[in-house]
């Protein structure tokens, strides 16, 4: 290759560049992720950059005027965006193929065009395949204004300029499918992402426009393309759910805007996505409550409160290496919660497989889910079912001991409300337990996770089968 060769290798996980290809990235470790690009122009040799002009500089204290906000009408996306969407706000929604993505934003176009005007462009899909969508949805009489294109020079050139119409809001559906004329690698690949997105959040910081593009998801989990995309913009929300379950959940990893952490729960029906508004009611449905290893924990997402069926299932090996299995949890975890039970508290195991699932298609983020997880454990290994009307909630430490949570006055309401007469959960702490727990349920507070043990025994004639 010529000496000054203009070609770089940028891994296309991470968004790190080499000069020599090779198998592995040596920014992130992945293999087989480099690609060639052009190099990015450097500043040509001796370039002045002292030709710039004062900037003005101010405090920090200025009365706080909070930012006007678009409300949509769909709460459940309001509230993970932080109360609306901000004018001129870039808010990336990440999530696997054909999790709802292009349908959830359609919707909210769809509903927030009744208000401002509302653009929707789509490089993944044809615009009969878009008008079919709307038919199923029954937004067909919207008006969304639609196109199908994927060169960013025209899409910049018509949300700016066009005399039909001044969007205040325009949907990129993907990120992944635009490219910039000026760039040669092809569209998807890291720089090509990069210069569209900056393009659009410039657009949007122009123009007051408020832009959310679509980002696919790897099979890692992480937004495909390089990490700087997630840097680059105001909000990033992920929308996830369990393959074969049809729930949603909309969740908020970064929102400059707002509370992060916030979820929006979704049901994808034959007419698109509705809200769910009590979740709970909802993941508790199909539990069965005279099963053993069933557990209600009561957990918090954002600043809401959700109780969760756990499930566990603790089954005779076939094979010589137990299994451990876990779906909506941290395996992690697991491998903790089962190996305090075992040296704290006297619990064995030994080669029995375990799995743990959590109902409905969840997934929890809190340790304060290891209490009720442990108690899911010891209730299959006993087969003996939990008190029905029994929540649990708290975190257990290395050393077997039970450590308290935060927010349990509102887990304990929500419970309350959903019928549930007592709470398993840590000892209070002493600033907690001054204020008086406005509750209408029993609490049996816990210092270590041996009380809980104790309360599920075994039937004697499980003894004999498991040997
Ligand atoms: P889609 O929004 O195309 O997913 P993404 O943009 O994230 O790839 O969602 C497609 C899935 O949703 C598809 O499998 C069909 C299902 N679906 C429904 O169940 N009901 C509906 O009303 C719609 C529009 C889609
Ligand atoms: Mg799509």
């Amino acid at each position: 290759m010529a000496k000054g060769s203009s070609t770089l290798y940028s891994c296309q996980h991470c968004g790190a560049s080499q000069s020599k290809w090779s198998g592995q990235c040596q920014g992130c470790q992945s293999w087989n992720t480099l690609i060639e690009e052009a190099a990015p122009t450097t500043l040509p040799k001796g370039a002045d950059l002292k030709t710039g002009r004062l900037i003005s500089l101010t405090t920090l204290d200025a009365p706080h005027v909070p930012p006007p906000r678009y409300i949509t009408g769909l709460q459940e996306f309001d509230r993970v965006c932080g109360g609306g969407l901000v004018p001129g706000s870039v808010v990336l929604v990440g999530g696997d193929p054909g999790i709802g993505k292009s349908t959830l934003l359609l919707q909210i176009a769809a509903t927030l065009s009744k208000k401002v005007p509302c653009v929707y462009i789509s490089g993944e899909e044809a615009i009969d395949q878009i008008r079919l969508r709307a038919k199923r949805l029954g937004v067909d009489q919207s008006s969304v204004a639609l196109a199908s294109a994927t060169n960013l020079n025209d899409i910049l050139m018509t949300l700016e300029k066009s005399s039909e119409i001044k969007p205040k809001l325009a949907v990129i559906d993907s990120i992944q499918t635009m490219y910039v004329e000026q760039l040669d690698s092809s569209p998807g690949s890291v720089s090509q992402v990069r210069a569209s997105a900056q393009e659009l959040i410039r657009l949007a910081k122009r123009r007051g426009i408020t832009i959310i593009l679509v980002g696919h998801v790897t099979k890692e989990g992480a937004l495909a393309g390089p990490r700087v995309l997630e840097h680059m913009v105001d909000s990033v929300l992920y929308f996830e759910g369990e393959r074969g379950h049809h729930f949603r959940i909309l969740r908020g990893v970064k929102n400059r805007f707002g509370a992060t952490d916030e979820i929006g729960v979704f049901e994808m029906t034959q007419t698109g996505l509705q809200e769910v508004l009590n979740p709970s009611a909802l993941f508790l449905s199909e539990r069965i409550e005279s099963a053993s290893g069933s557990v209600i924990f009561s957990g918090i997402e954002g600043t809401r409160p959700i109780l969760v069926e756990i499930q566990a299932l603790v089954a005779p090996s076939a094979y010589g290496t137990p299994r451990r299995s876990v779906i909506g949890w941290d395996s992690n975890r697991l491998s903790m919660v089962i190996a305090v039970l075992e040296t704290r508290c006297g619990v064995v195991f030994g080669a029995r497989d375990i799995f743990l699932s959590v109902a409905g298609g969840m997934r929890i983020h809190e340790p304060a889910a290891d209490l009720a997880v442990a108690a899911a454990l010891l209730s299959s290994l006993t087969d003996c079912p939990a008190p029905r009307d029994t929540v649990y909630f708290g975190e257990v430490g290395l050393s077997g001991e039970v450590r308290a949570v935060t927010q349990t006055e509102l887990r304990l309401k929500e419970a309350g409300k959903l019928g549930f007469k007592h709470a398993v959960m840590p000892k209070m702490s002493s600033k907690q337990s001054g204020k008086s727990l406005e509750s209408s349920l029993s609490v049996d507070e816990v210092t270590f996770l041996k009380d809980i043990s104790e309360s599920f025994q075994q039937k004697p004639q499980q003894e004999g089968h498991y040997g």
